[in-house]
């Protein structure tokens, strides 16, 4: 059971009733379950039939169809009372009956539940969080990272074979500069050491003294020529430094939960963009322009898409068409997603419409999901390597305060440091994510801490609450009994029936903030329940068994929604 489910059994009696006023209305009963809405108020019912669409097929005024509709709801499952008011046929559920069916549900299927089933045999591709390497891995990567590995945690939610692609930025010529600053300033110790920060050390001396010094310029470009020609000695040294940032990345990325399935990064697609230059000459598209190649788009009001310089080097647009079809050569994708900042919409769009000028059917089958931009209040986060915040100083930061906020209030915790982490991280992930991805977000840290507050410590502190509680319990007891649920047991169970829809919604839209939503949705209607209900300590036990398995339901969805989001479950605080 879930809501989806409900609205199935609905729609089919409805559908009966649609046909037996006008046997020729075409209307399915999927078309009907999609028709039904929450009024906004829980006393006017709990699902609603605006009947105002059949009036057209029906041919009678909306109040009239909803009376007649009304019947066809009598004795059908679930349904406790259908009342007309207006075009609008208010339905009052059987709460003791879906309270049951409810919580048997989530706790039968346990992380099961909520899952859908529209990408089975599908495969998405999403290419997301993809730093700079030698660039500081900061806060403007926030937002790729775990938005993107939120809609990659969606679609597996819903079925799909999913994989996960870091595309790094592993090529270019900051790679020559690079390699320039460590020969002149550099050793392998400090870089060993030191790792990202160390390279990001160098890369910013290496412009500090071109600055006195134009020639380094020159000798830059000179070795990313040798390297781009095979150089063993700088070879090794770019792969070296590519191998210590990938295991710095990785750490960030094990603070979100978070794995890749490749780093093929724009590297990868340096011998693969000879032949894509071929193809889009074959397709006819290319023009010449100052001695570099490009596709013109002027038709589609856009720019031209670079593809070759004039020095015969190739780009990132380039590298990106290349990427293109590896991939859907590769893992014959039914949708290849990239997320980036929305500074990169053109870049995107400029692609998107030079695969689908060189005749591949399935350009339609890419999409870019952009984000707004993100800072942070309080001078203390700025680094050493200058303005920028990095993202594992924002990360440690939320870490050590939440640990100090642990000290004070349960300083016998066992795991206390991965706890800390695990709340302060998701802190910040939860605050994040609960912002429309599009919006630029500016927030405080200690805000954004809060155990109170519709906040991600307030979500994991539920969570935790709901597991103390199954602790103690020692179990969920089998003998439950649902008869006269009360208000706040009825409409928690109503609550955990609406995840798969949040779910589909966060799904089709791209947006995390569908999730975090519905995350405070169920954790207002536990702790509503959690101070209105006895639980432990009712002593019919029919009835605390039965609170104990919502608590269990509970547990399992709020432990589900986490992992949709990056968020780290604490079953302890
Ligand atoms: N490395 C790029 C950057 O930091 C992002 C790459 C996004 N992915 C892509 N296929 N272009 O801006």
């Amino acid at each position: 059971m879930s809501i989806i489910d409900l609205r199935q059994i609905l729609a089919v009696a409805i559908k009966a009733g649609v046909d037996s006023i006008n046997p020729e209305t075409a209307l399915t009963a999927d078309e009907i379950a999609e028709m039904f809405e929450y009024p906004p108020d829980d006393k006017m019912g709990d699902i609603a039939l605006p009947c105002f669409k059949f009036s057209k097929t029906l041919r009678k005024a909306p109040p009239v169809i909803a009376s007649e509709l009304s019947a066809s709801l009598n004795g059908a499952e679930f349904v406790e009372e259908a009342q007309v008011a207006g075009g609008y046929l208010n339905i009052f559920i059987d709460r003791d009956a879906f309270t049951k069916a409810q919580t048997e549900e989530v706790i039968a299927k346990g992380e099961k539940y909520g899952r859908l089933t529209i990408g089975e045999g599908k495969t998405m591709v999403i290419d997301y969080s993809s730093p700079n390497v030698a660039k500081p891995f900061h806060i403007g990567h926030l937002g790729t990272t775990v938005i993107g590995h939120s809609i990659k945690m969606l679609h597996e939610f819903a079925g799909y074979k999913c994989v996960g692609v870091n595309h790094l930025g592993d090529w270019g010529t900051q790679f020559g500069k690079l390699i320039v600053a460590y020969r002149k300033w550099g050793n392998r110790e400090e870089i060993e050491n030191g790792g990202i920060d160390a390279l990001v050390a160098l890369y910013v001396k290496f412009h500090n003294e071109a600055e006195n010094d134009p020639s380094l310029e020159d000798q830059a470009r000179a070795e990313f020529t040798a390297l781009e020609s095979g150089k063993e000695e700088n070879l090794e040294l770019w792969k070296w430094f590519i191998d210590i940032s990938i295991e710095e990345y990785k750490k960030t990325y094990a603070q979100l939960g978070i794995e890749f399935d490749s780093y093929a990064g724009e590297s990868f697609y340096y011998d693969k963009c000879g032949p894509v230059l071929e193809k889009l000459d074959a397709a006819g598209i290319t023009k010449i322009d100052q001695g570099a190649t490009i596709v013109d788009l002027s038709e589609f009001n856009m720019p031209p898409c670079l593809v070759l310089k004039s020095d015969g080097s190739t780009i990132y647009a380039t590298r990106d068409i290349a990427a293109a079809l590896y991939r859907k050569e590769t893992y014959d994708f039914d949708k290849c997603i990239y997320v980036t900042s929305a500074g990169q919409s053109l870049h995107f769009a400029q692609w998107f419409k030079v695969v689908e000028l060189m005749g591949y059917e399935w350009y339609n089958k890419l999409s870019h999901v952009p984000y707004g931009t993100v800072s942070i209040d309080g001078a203390k986060l700025a680094t050493r390597t200058g303005n920028v915040v990095l993202l594992k100083d924002l990360f440690a930061q939320a870490t050590e305060k939440v640990l100090g906020i642990m000290n004070e209030k349960n300083p016998d915790l066992a795991n206390k440091e991965a706890t800390a982490e695990a709340v302060g991280v998701g802190a910040i992930v939860f605050h994040y994510l609960s912002n429309n991805r599009i919006k630029d977000i500016n927030f405080k840290l200690d805000d954004v801490l809060k155990f109170d507050g519709n906040t991600g410590p307030y979500a994991q502190y539920t969570y935790a609450r709901s597991s103390s509680l199954l602790e103690k319990a020692g179990g969920v007891p089998e003998n439950a009994d649902f008869k006269n649920c009360t208000e706040e047991e009825f409409q928690l169970a109503k609550t955990l029936s609406k995840f798969p829809e949040a779910v589909a919604a966060a799904l089709d839209s791209g947006e995390p903030m569908m999730i975090t939503r519905y995350i405070l949705d169920v954790c207002t209607a536990f702790n509503r329940f959690y101070h209105e209900c006895q639980i432990l300590s009712c002593n019919e036990e029919n009835i605390r068994a039965r609170r104990i398995a919502l608590t269990s339901a509970v547990h399992t969805v709020l432990g589900s929604a986490f992992g949709l989001i990056c968020m780290k479950k604490t079953e302890k605080i």
